[in-house]
């Protein structure tokens, strides 16, 4: 898709495909569209879109904030509420067929003829700008990932200097791979997603991103999906998932659950954080044979142990301890401040990530899962298992982006909320992963109600009263 207004005209076949994509990812997971323009009065004028599913239906969202300055009703209240949710695929359709044809109203801009000659008679005066390379720096990406990442300080801080190390190299000889591991539901798919974010709305370079599930790949044909299938096997003239660096070099992939991926898939895995480079089953438009990963960023999850580095379960259910400063909003990002704030190790971070990078290579090796894969890798991030205040700054970010789904900016949340969500989630021995659910159920009334009656320019508000209870007062 090249444009929203692309959605108008979509088949409902396309529509059949983008369901079948939705559905085969876990709920709550997008399927994402890259560089998506827009329509005249939108700013930013092109943006990354997704669809994903959840509970209640299909939803289509933007990445960021779109301000829309046109008068198109549709537009209007599409860009103000962010996203757009129906409960079947076909009513997401018919909701797109209503947006405007975006060529209708453009007026026909006709530059008027000029020569050189007429114009410009100085042109020693004149330089061309060479092409800069804009690198991020590894304070501006700590702060970033630290943003959506709650309580993994340790792992945010050794990706983020890994990624500005490798961000500031132009020619890079071979791309920067992480493995990130620990155990279930402590912001280590989260962590991926932000980097694929961050990378593609802040570098230089437009980074695409791409999310392979490996726990599909546990048969060894399965590699032909990333390569390519040899001439005469089925499913030949698919693109392959390798070929998303061929359109885009600059592409972050997350590698989804890697210890269930059948080892001819790692293999795979090996020339490339070598040598940057594997081969490929058909030519390429560059007529080479080689897919070249040199520019890109490969982000391996798993949540097996690493033998004795692995983690004790950890008791859920805890009590508010911590007092909330500030909880504030910034772009769509949430951040949460607290009086007390946790202490910075002394341990310079270049050591730290020496001795966690050999820390876990041990580990992996002595797993013998992955034992020539594992002193190849970049670098590694352990998830430790989340403390009582990193979950309830991920319960109160909860609350804020279910509110924010709903085009509710909150201001305040009442801490009997927040406990109460803790004391929910707790008893019933939920993890951090259905924190969403709980707010879902509890506080989506709330939030439709008053998204319903309030104009665009009023939406910020408080959240009082009890979680059975609650209320929105404005801010
Ligand atoms: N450290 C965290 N910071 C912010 N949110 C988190 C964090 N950990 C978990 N969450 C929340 O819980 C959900 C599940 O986390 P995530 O998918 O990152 O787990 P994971 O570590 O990848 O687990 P698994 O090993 O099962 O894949 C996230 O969508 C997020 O809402
Ligand atoms: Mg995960």
């Amino acid at each position: 898709m090249e444009k929203l207004s692309d959605l108008r005209n979509t088949s409902a076949q396309d529509f059949e495909w983008l369901q079948h994509k939705i559905d085969s990812l876990p709920s709550m997971r997008p399927y994402f569209f890259d560089n998506v323009a827009l329509y005249p009065g939108c700013s930013p004028e092109s943006t990354t879109i997704g669809f994903f599913r959840s509970d209640q239906g299909y939803i289509l969202f933007f990445n960021e904030e779109i301000s829309y300055t046109g008068d198109d009703p549709v537009l209007q209240r599409l860009f103000s509420d962010g996203s757009f949710m129906a409960d079947t695929m076909d009513r997401l359709r018919a909701f797109c067929q209503q947006l405007p044809d975006d060529l209708a109203d453009i007026p026909p801009d006709i530059p008027p003829i000029v020569t050189v000659e007429d114009n410009i008679t100085d042109f020693d005066a004149i330089t061309i700008p060479k092409d800069e390379v804009v690198t991020l720096s590894f304070d501006f990406i700590r702060n970033e990932l630290r943003k959506t990442v709650i309580g993994q300080d340790s792992a945010v801080d050794i990706v983020s200097y890994q990624l500005a190390a490798h961000l500031a190299k132009p020619n890079p000889k071979r791309p920067l791979t992480l493995l990130f591991y620990g155990v279930p539901a402590t912001g280590k798919s989260e962590l991926a997603k932000a980097i694929g974010d961050l990378l593609s709305r802040y570098c230089s370079h437009k980074y695409g991103v791409v999310w392979v599930d490996l726990n599909t790949y546990t048969e060894a044909h399965t590699v032909h999906n990333l390569t390519g299938a040899p001439a005469s096997y089925i499913g030949h003239d698919e693109p392959p998932v390798f070929y998303s660096v061929v359109e885009n070099p600059y592409t972050v992939f997350i590698w989804d659950e890697v210890e269930k991926s059948h080892p001819a898939v790692l293999k795979l895995f090996m020339g490339i954080m070598d040598e940057g480079r594997c081969a490929s089953n058909k030519e390429l438009p560059d007529h080479t044979r080689e897919y070249d990963f040199r520019h890109s960023i490969h982000i391996f999850t798993t949540n097996s142990p690493l033998g004795e580095l692995g983690v004790k379960k950890h008791p859920i259910g805890f009590a508010i301890n911590t007092d909330i400063k500030d909880i504030s909003y910034v772009d769509d990002a949430v951040s949460v401040e607290y009086k007390e704030g946790p202490k910075e190790s002394e341990q310079s971070l270049v050591q730290h990530i020496y001795e966690q990078n050999e820390k876990a290579r041990r580990a992996l090796v002595r797993t013998g899962v992955l034992p020539e894969i594992a002193t190849r890798f970049s670098g590694f991030a352990e998830f430790k298992p989340l403390s009582d205040t990193a979950k309830i700054r991920i319960i109160a970010k909860t609350i804020l982006n279910t509110g924010f789904e709903y085009g509710i900016k909150l201001k305040y949340i009442a801490p009997a909320i927040i406990q109460e969500m803790a004391n929910v989630a707790g008893k019933d021995g939920f993890s951090v992963r259905s924190y969403r659910t709980i707010a879902e159920g509890y506080l989506s009334s709330v939030f439709s109600a008053a998204q319903a009656v309030s104009g665009p320019s009023s939406r910020e508000y408080r959240l009082e009263g009890t979680l059975a209870d609650p209320s929105l007062l404005p801010a």
